[in-house]
């Protein structure tokens, strides 16, 4: 009941973590009070339901559950091949086989609904994801391998399937997609447009009454966050030059590279689950996979790519998401909190501290129990357990010792 109800509760956990995750990707539901100065909910359901927590939230879970199911079969491989814990081997192997067959589909198909719910609101990611300096005319060719140059703002080389990104990304043959060069001139716009709604914000603090004020502001607010990105170079956005305003329009694209390869090795490593598993399951049925080492191998060996396929994935969503910290509304350099330098390092060290400590402990309890194996359970009927006291029973077969 236990194991159930952790199960359960990790699940809520995520489900209320990536809610608020895919509000800061994608605030529907609130809106900025310049009276409070704070964004307000105007609309639970419109968070609980945001299309982006959701596609998060599925992905999010199902990597989960790849994550468990290589870990399981990587141990039952493990056992297979030290020729120890046979039945029990066996027995998880096929479980861990079936289920993360079933876990790597989903995550690949929810991975799609992911991409598709980034290709609708937040179309900078997209264009960064895919290198895509330029917009290319619907439906758009997916980059599969490319060398992208920042600075000259192109791909040295690249290699491209025709049609593919237009179908992930609008779901559509005619839905054009924006480039990173066409977002940038868009985005110039709207920090213009920003300057005067930070103006406008500006004199309302002054006061509150201030008709004209709270008109312009009210025409201009939804740009105000580009307005807001002119205050890493400016307090006073009304004096921006247009140098300064040139720096804030190329901050609205993050770097192209890092995103570009951390979401193709997370899809790279997303198929190679779903391979792993097909055999798996396939050997399975067929009753063969012990005779299979080059399979238990590549089991055993996997373990902690999951891991890396998800660290990678929180590349892609929150480096992705730069310059903001909630997208389009506010700048990451504004959202630091008034906290001493001091104090950030300190509470950074402890954190570090501490979940170090956990990970060596967590590693150290892992590798343990793996190599104790069932035996753990002092049942007295698996491998090792006469080693470290417990009693073999009599006639134990060998294959269980
Ligand atoms: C074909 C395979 C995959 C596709 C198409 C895919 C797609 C995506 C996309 C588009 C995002 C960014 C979502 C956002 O910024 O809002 C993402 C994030 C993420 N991915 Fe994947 N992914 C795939 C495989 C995997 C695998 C195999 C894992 C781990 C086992 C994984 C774990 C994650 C995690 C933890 C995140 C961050 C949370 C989130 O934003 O959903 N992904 N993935």
């Amino acid at each position: 009941m236990v194991t159930v109800l952790m199960a359960v509760g990790s699940n809520l956990s995520a489900l209320w973590i990536l809610i608020a995750n895919g509000w800061m990707q994608n605030p529907l539901g609130a809106e900025f009070s310049y009276v409070t100065m704070r964004m307000e909910m105007t609309d639970f359901w419109a968070i609980v339901f945001n299309p982006v927590a959701q596609a998060k939230f599925v992905h999010t879970v199902s990597a989960g559950y790849v994550t468990a199911s290589v870990f399981v079969l990587g141990i039952s491989s493990y056992y297979l091949l030290k020729g120890r814990d046979l039945d029990f081997a066996r027995r998880s192997f096929r479980i861990a086989a079936g289920f993360g067959f079933a876990s790597a589909l989903s995550v690949i198909v929810l991975g799609d609904e992911s991409g598709y719910t980034i290709g609708e609101s937040q179309q900078t990611k997209m264009a960064a994801i895919e290198a895509m300096w330029e917009t290319k005319p619907a439906p758009a060719s997916f980059t599969l391998v490319a060398l992208p140059n920042e600075a000259a703002q192109r791909n040295d080389y690249e290699l491209e399937i025709p049609y593919v990104l237009g179908l992930i990304g609008t779901r559509s043959l005619t839905k054009t997609m924006p480039g990173l060069k066409e977002i940038k001139e868009k985005n110039r716009t709207r920090i213009e447009n920003g300057i005067q709604a930070v103006i406008a914000l500006e004199h309302l603090r002054k006061n509150r009454h201030d008709e004209t004020a709270r008109a312009e502001f009210e025409a201009r607010k939804a740009d105000l966050g580009f307005g807001l990105l002119l205050k890493k170079y400016t307090v006073d956005v009304s004096q921006a030059t247009p140098e300064m305003i040139q720096q804030a329009v190329d901050d609205t694209i993050p770097r192209v590279a890092p995103l570009f390869w951390s979401f193709r090795i997370m899809v790279a490593l997303g198929f190679a689950f779903l391979a792993l598993f097909c055999f798996a399951l396939f050997y399975s049925i067929k009753g063969s996979f012990i005779e299979k080492k080059w399979l238990l191998r590549w089991a055993l060996w996997f373990i902690p790519m999951p891991w890396i396929a998800a660290e990678l994935g929180w590349v892609v969503a929150e480096y992705g998401r730069q310059p903001w910290t909630i997208y389009g509304v506010l700048p990451t350099h504004i959202s630091v909190s008034n906290i001493s330098v001091g104090n950030i390092y300190g509470s950074l060290a402890g954190f570090i501290g501490f979940y170090t400590v956990l990970l060596i402990v967590e590693m150290y309890l892992m590798t343990k129990y793996a190599r104790l194996g069932p035996a753990s359970l002092g049942t007295g009927k698996y491998h090792g357990e006469q080693a470290s006291g417990g009693a073999l029973p009599a006639g134990a077969p060998a294959n269980k010792i």
